[in-house]
């Protein structure tokens, strides 16, 4: 593999020493009474079924139309087969089956950015009517059919799961692009998934600004049809009619507006298609250690199988509580945690469009005050933002409907856990840190709310058949307490199937590097206690504010502008944000000034998004590499910290790039 090299520098000493501070918190009484799991019923079915029968709870979750009669198919490993046999709809188990006790209940509070615009309470019929109609449409007018995969650019707004759960309703493979991206990076994703629809919304608001989204649709087909790849229809969702429009016109016989279009289909219904278990259900792309994006795709049957018992289990949810998940839709935790997990659990779930601190830093707790929110789900980086705020917000609204508090996304500190502990969760909130990944689907390590003992900073230990080690790079299993690679033995039902039109990729980034395990990308260490500490990516991947980014896909944006001559982006520690961007880039021309640096991280958002904003441009005589023509990372990540260590320089092509780095400091 590519990164071979610099997976050899997992410093496991600096792993094992990272994390010191170890105390055990256990659940309140209160919260075990009532946990889920804590069920002793639940906890001797999961103790007795052995692997992988254990994970037939999950199935038993979902209506079946036709029911699977093998848990497991391992003959063709890792393509593994969860629930063979079996044929279900997506849609119809996160819709229709609660129809008859739950039609009234709300399945979204939306909540717009923009506070003069309603709130919006979608209830589980409102959800039906919705998702037949658009699934009438995309059939009819789009001539979509099984198999088909559809790209989304969609933002934080009703019409999203309204999309995603038509798509999965006649078993069209939906494929959402974070909103945040550009139409550049949506353009490739389409070109990747062969998506011949796009659709989006004309605007959105975003920290007061109402942002016109439709410009990127056009920036997106453009960049997809020179790679051949034509989209032929484009539907606009109108979310503010005139407003935006102006500026991006409407391109005849190519885009629709879709209010338009569904008078025709009021009214209409359309048959859940039943798919088999394997079939796949959305492809949702990801960061990978080349520029290209990989497109991960789940499955109908495992997937969501593990995501509404993984919802119910883990993330306790109840049928009376209001669940707040703040993630964006456009990544996995939201695929996971906003629709597919608590729809299949028939709950009721927040949805917020915009900023956590808009108009003021109390926006959040206003919202958890409001809907009395009892479950929240957020991110390290989110937490960090909170505590810098100050604890007048929180203090300032009546949190104590909340009952159980998660994070997701990031080694999270200790002392932000503690924060999140004390101030939002009054002392009695268990807190879940679930460690997962695009690739899983669904949460791996956590601890079980109401049974198992926390310790600040740790995801504690695998959920039940979740069967995952310590190894070195020669896949030797480590002892506890030393620090090394984090790799998955067994399969589970919610793992991707394959990478969209490249098995190869699939095998060899997964598969090969740990031979027989699914190899992570995360470095990790278990203490003597078998919780699990982890530690950060080990390859090229940069986890900025719980986003996951590659930096030769910002270095591809680097070097696509025509003053740059080479580049190489490296993370550096971010208080807030986790890891920060640091690119180091040679450039063809002599100007090192304050405009230029402000270009290129223009150049660089205008590419792939705000998201990937450098935080740190670094002008070098040239980057250095080693004698194979590798460009020195771990190097660069020291110089990007600002460490005296710089390591070992001895393959160093030329010393004097390196003192020049220093120097301009
Ligand atoms: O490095 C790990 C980190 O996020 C990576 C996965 O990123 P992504 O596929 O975008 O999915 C994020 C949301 C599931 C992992 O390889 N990560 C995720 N959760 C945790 C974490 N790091 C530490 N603790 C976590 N709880």
């Amino acid at each position: 593999m590519a990164d071979t090299e610099e997976r050899a520098e997992v410093d496991e000493a600096e792993i094992a020493a990272h994390w010191k501070e170890e105390e055990w918190i256990h659940p309140s009484e209160s919260f075990v009474a009532q946990a889920n799991m804590a069920d002793e019923a639940v906890l001797e079915r999961f103790a007795q079924d052995k692997f992988p029968e254990s994970f037939r709870e999950y199935a038993d979750l979902l209506d079946w139309d036709e029911p699977w009669h093998t848990t497991l198919d391992s003959s063709n490993p890792p393509f593994w087969n969860w629930f063979v046999g079996g044929k279900l709809n997506a849609s119809y188990n996160c819709v229709d089956r609660h129809l008859e006790k739950n039609r009234n209940k709300a399945a979204f509070i939306f909540v717009p950015e923009d506070e003069g615009e309603v709130d919006q309470v979608i209830t589980y019929q409102d959800l039906y009517v919705r998702v037949n109609e658009f699934a009438a449409l995309l059939q009819d007018f789009c001539g979509l059919k099984a198999g088909d995969r559809v790209t989304l650019h969609m933002p934080m707004t009703p019409e999203l799961p309204v999309v995603m759960l038509a798509c999965a309703r006649i078993g069209v493979i939906h494929s959402q692009v974070f909103g945040g991206f550009s139409g550049t990076a949506c353009g490739e994703r389409i070109v990747d998934s062969e998506s011949h629809v796009l659709i989006t919304t004309d605007a959105y608001w975003r920290s007061g600004k109402l942002l016109d989204h439709k410009e990127k649709a056009d920036e997106a087909v453009a960049k997809a049809a020179e790679s051949g790849v034509v989209v032929d229809k484009v539907l606009v969702w109108r979310r503010y009619p005139g407003k935006v429009s102006a500026a991006t016109p409407m391109v005849g016989g190519r885009d629709f507006y879709v209010d338009e279009l569904m008078k025709d289909y009021k009214g209409r219904r359309v048959a859940p298609l039943s798919m088999s278990s394997d079939a796949p259900l959305f492809l949702m792309y990801t960061s990978g250690t080349t520029a290209k994006p990989k497109g991960c795709q789940h499955s109908t049957g495992g997937y969501l199988a593990y995501a509404a018992g993984t919802a119910k289990y883990y993330q306790d949810i109840h049928p009376e509580d209001v669940y707040w998940c703040m993630a964006d839709i456009g990544w996995i935790t939201g695929h996971s945690y906003i629709v597919y997990g608590p729809l299949a659990n028939g709950a009721t779930t927040v949805m917020y469009e915009g900023a956590p601190n808009w108009p003021d830093e109390g926006r959040f707790w206003n919202i958890v005050e409001k809907y009395k929110v009892s479950i929240f789900y957020t991110a390290p980086t989110a937490i960090r933002a909170f505590i810098k705020w100050g604890d007048d917000w929180p203090g300032q609204a009546d949190l104590s409907s909340l009952r159980l508090l998660g994070t997701v996304g990031e080694p999270i500190n200790p002392e932000a856990w503690m924060w999140y502990r004390k101030v939002i969760g009054a002392e009695k909130c268990p807190i879940v840190d679930t460690w997962w990944q695009t690739e899983t689907g669904c949460i791996m390590l956590s601890p079980l709310p109401g049974v198992t003992t926390t310790k600040p900073g740790s995801c504690t230990m695998p959920l039940p058949g979740v069967v995952p080690d310590i190894v070195t790079k020669d896949g030797e299993s480590l002892d506890d307490n030393l620090g090394g690679l984090l790799v998955l033995k067994q399969p589970w039902p919610s793992m991707l199937r394959t990478l969209y039109g490249d098995h190869d990729r699939f095998l060899e980034t997964y598969f090969s590097e740990i031979p027989g395990s699914y190899f992570a990308g995360d470095g990790a260490r278990r203490d003597e206690d078998g919780c699990y500490w982890i530690m950060g990516r080990v390859d090229d991947v940069l986890n900025v504010a719980g986003h996951r980014l590659s930096t030769m896909e910002i270095e591809s944006a680097l070097v696509s502008h025509p003053q740059v001559a080479e580049a190489a982006v490296v993370g550096f520690p971010h208080e807030l944000k986790g890891e920060g961007i640091c690119c180091f880039v040679t450039m063809t021309v002599q100007d090192q000034s304050e405009e230029l640096k402000a270009e290129l991280i223009a150049h660089v958002r205008e590419q792939i998004g705000a998201i990937a904003t450098p935080d740190k441009i670094r002008f070098a005589a040239a980057v250095p590499k080693t004698r194979s023509g590798k460009i020195m990372r771990r190097l660069l990540r020291d110089i990007a910290a600002g460490r005296e260590e710089v390591g070992d320089t001895t393959t160093l092509e030329d010393y004097t790039v390196l003192a020049s780095l220093r120097d301009d400091e």
